[in-house]
């Protein structure tokens, strides 16, 4: 099993490309069985994540084909199987989205449900209940959700009881074949919804107010094809800039898009960072000093997001003053609280939810072991700022969400090895 062997306490320098996002190219891809004609996606990441659901697509009969650029071809003109089945969507939850999708375009699916995760228990009765209000009839047995709408999906208004990114994306790809208007009430605002949108508006679909509480989809008969980029990975983005500051280093990254990061510049600044953006990129400059402690609380964006919390707790244990970390929307997303500790840090758990943090001037290399993506990419991060050499087990959580991190790192002047 792969680990990472992390030589810290060297300050990060350089300048950097960002990925195309993995949470924006898994739900294209799935959206891409919306229709027979052939599809190009640029930009997807080269992660595990996305080469599960290009796994999964081929297994439902769909024509994909790469280059060495990662562009990914597809041709979903004919399936040949309308079940995801339980050994490759127990691997990667985001397979659930090709629910929407299939029984949209076909009238009926068999999708097994993901059962249970890391970070939570991450129920999708919101997309059943979206998909329900439009008419399918959904039965759940065997592990599976069998959804069947044989004279097709009707648009309706859709009120979710909670805000969900998957739920949205689900319901969003379904209505763009359903007869009439969906209106997806409290729906998610992410900058993945709004490529998504935009992703399933160059088929051809009548998808507005993505990105709004509120999207009006207006069915159409049947999607194009079409050629799309995916949008920069703004998560990535987010933890090459802690890694910058954990080390009160100087960073540059190319190919961002800084109006999706708002609330993380906004707590970087608050930590001290000087930081400037322009067009496609965004400096961070620590100056040679160490980050003050900031508060976070995450929520549904345009708040702080989940997928940063691990990281800006890395910063926060290294940083100046005590701070609270207030986890609103997994029930178990502290994993890496324990590991922390190990390497110095001095982090108290109050409940599931909330954490204090009195920031230490020294953390100090141990070995440390991953246990879900963000997590392992938190460790990265505190392992950067620890004296010595941390080993880090079970990075293979990290290639599910990081192209290329060893280099990447590498470029910055990071002391960083995979080892077996
Ligand atoms: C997406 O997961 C992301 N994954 C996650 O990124 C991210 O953490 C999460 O959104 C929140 O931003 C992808 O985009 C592939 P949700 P998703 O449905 O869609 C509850 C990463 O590290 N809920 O928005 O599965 C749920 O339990 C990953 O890259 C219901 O109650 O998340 C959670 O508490 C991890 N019923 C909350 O909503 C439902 O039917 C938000 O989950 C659906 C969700």
């Amino acid at each position: 099993m792969d680990k990472l062997s992390i030589d810290g306490g060297f300050r990060l320098e350089g300048q950097i490309r960002i990925s195309g996002a993995k949470n924006s190219a898994l739900p294209i891809l799935a959206g891409s069985l919306l229709t027979a004609e052939p599809v190009i996606i640029s930009n997807a990441p080269h992660l595990h994540d996305v080469t599960t659901m290009i796994e999964l697509l081929a297994c439902l009969g769909v024509g994909v084909s790469l280059d060495e650029r990662m562009n990914v071809e597809i041709s979903a003109h004919h399936l040949n199987d309308l079940c995801a089945p339980y050994s490759l969507v127990k691997t990667m939850r985001a397979s659930f989205l090709v629910l929407g999708p299939m029984l949209a375009r076909y009238g009926e699916a068999e999708v097994s449900l993901p059962g249970g995760c890391a970070i939570g228990s991450r129920p999708v009765d919101q997309h059943l209940k979206g998909l329900e209000c439009m008419g399918a009839e959904i039965e759940v047995s065997d592990g599976y959700v069998r959804a069947r709408a044989p004279k097709g999906l009707v648009g309706n208004d859709i009120y979710m009881d909670v805000v969900t990114v998957g739920g949205t994306e689900n319901l969003m790809m379904a209505a763009t074949l359903a007869k009439g208007v969906t209106k997806i009430h409290n729906a998610a605002c992410e900058p993945e919804i709004i490529d998504l949108g935009e992703f399933l508006r160059t088929l051809g679909a009548k998808v507005t107010g993505h990105g709004s509480p509120t999207i009006t989809i207006e069915g159409v008969e049947k999607l194009h094809g079409g050629s799309y980029r995916v949008m920069p990975d703004r998560v990535e983005a987010g933890t090459y800039l802690i890694a910058a500051a954990v080390t009160a280093g100087k960073i540059r990254l190319r190919d961002v898009e800084p109006d999706t990061l708002g609330a993380v510049l906004d707590k970087l600044v608050q930590a001290g960072a000087d930081i400037e953006v322009g067009e496609d990129w965004i400096s961070l400059d620590m100056h040679g000093k160490r980050p003050k402690a900031v508060d976070i609380e995450t929520a549904p964006y345009p708040g702080f997001p989940t997928d940063m919390q691990a990281q800006f707790m890395a910063l926060n244990v290294v940083a100046e003053g005590t701070s609270t970390i207030h986890e609103k929307i997994f029930e178990n997303r502290f994993m890496h609280v324990h590991e922390m500790n190990r390497l110095g840090a001095n982090i108290e758990l109050h409940g599931v939810s909330m954490a204090v943090v009195h920031g230490v001037e020294k953390l100090r290399a141990a070995p440390v072991m991953a246990t879900d993506l963000r997590a392992s990419s938190s460790l990265v991060l505190a392992a950067l700022a620890a004296e010595g050499t941390t080993v880090i087990d079970r990075i293979y959580h990290i290639d599910r969400g990081y192209e290329t991190i060893e280099e990447k790192l590498q470029q910055l002047g990071a002391q960083v090895r995979r080892v077996s």
